[in-house]
């Protein structure tokens, strides 16, 4: 469905974020990332919709080819859902008007400023469903739970009816209960409809409990490629063992599109 091929990430003369890696992702398939801070798994995870470019190699997308033009990296970007750590909801804005967001893609930015159609909101509506939050449709998210925040945005990256759904740490802010809820939900949709999902996280068990593949990463290189079953406690050892002694800052998340004047249509 995707494949990096000689994929490498330099974010100066000497820091690599990723050496040369070549992977391919089915349809379907839940990939797991694991890996120690400052590992790569952002990097890595980034580069699949090009939100970090690739220093070399090329990424290459069933219907859309080598990713290498503007057009291609739209309609790549348009198929890609994208859950974050710190969900990057508006607060002031409903559920609802924030899952609406997942549709901007499929409009001009023009009409984006305008009330979107009724089917656009039906598509919203619906992925809230599937989050279990249609009750909570109209009320602002500044008023919601965190993993209630969490599952608004996993309706938000659903309404843009991905094919590839990324998730970078997107349960790390909740307790472990609310983690696995979050995850299976995650999991559940993501197998229903198909998707390819790639997640980095940072709880092994949860890793072991819902991948059907893990990708271990250590200093920018893929130690492990295979099931959770074969992952060793020895291998995982080594891999947190090596992680780097100083702490880095967080990589800035861009702003999301700024015509956030979605008026509900009430037609
Ligand atoms: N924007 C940047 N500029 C310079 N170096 C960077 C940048 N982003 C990441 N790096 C470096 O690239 C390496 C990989 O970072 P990355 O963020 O991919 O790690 P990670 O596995 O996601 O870590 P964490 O678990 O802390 O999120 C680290 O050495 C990091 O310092
Ligand atoms: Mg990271």
């Amino acid at each position: 469905m995707i494949e990096l091929k000689n994929v490498s990430v330099r974010y100066g003369a000497d820091a690599i974020g990723l050496h040369p890696t070549s992977l391919s992702f089915k349809r379907g398939e839940f990939n797991v990332l694991l890996g120690a801070s400052g590992a790569g798994k952002s990097t890595l995870l980034r580069c699949l919709n090009m939100l970090t470019r690739p220093t070399t190699g090329s990424i290459h997308v069933q219907d859309v080819g080598v990713v290498d033009t503007a057009a291609a990296l739209r309609l790549h970007r348009r198929r890609t859902g994208m859950i974050f750590q710190q969900h990057q909801l508006i607060r002031r804005h409903t559920a609802l008007q924030n899952v609406l967001l997942g549709r901007i893609g499929y409009h001009t930015t023009l009409r984006s400023m305008f009330p979107l159609p009724r089917a656009e909101q039906h598509i919203a509506l619906e992925c809230l469903e599937r989050v279990g939050l249609l009750e909570k449709a109209t009320e602002r998210v500044d008023r919601l739970s965190g993993g209630q925040l969490q599952r608004v945005g996993i309706a938000r990256a659903l309404a843009q009816q991905p094919r590839l759904m990324l998730a970078d740490e997107p349960v790390a802010s909740l307790d472990p209960a609310t983690s696995r809820r979050v995850l299976s939900q995650l999991k559940h949709i993501c197998l229903e409809d198909g998707i390819t999902t790639v997640v980095s996280l940072h709880q092994v068990d949860l890793a072991r409990e819902f991948a059907d593949r893990i990708i271990a990463i250590a200093h920018g290189r893929v130690v492990y490629d295979g099931s959770p079953n074969e992952l060793s406690d020895a291998l995982l050892q080594d891999i947190y063992d090596q992680a780097p002694t100083s702490g880095r800052e967080e990589i800035p998340v861009p702003p999301l599109p700024s015509f956030t004047q979605l008026a509900i249509n009430e037609e």
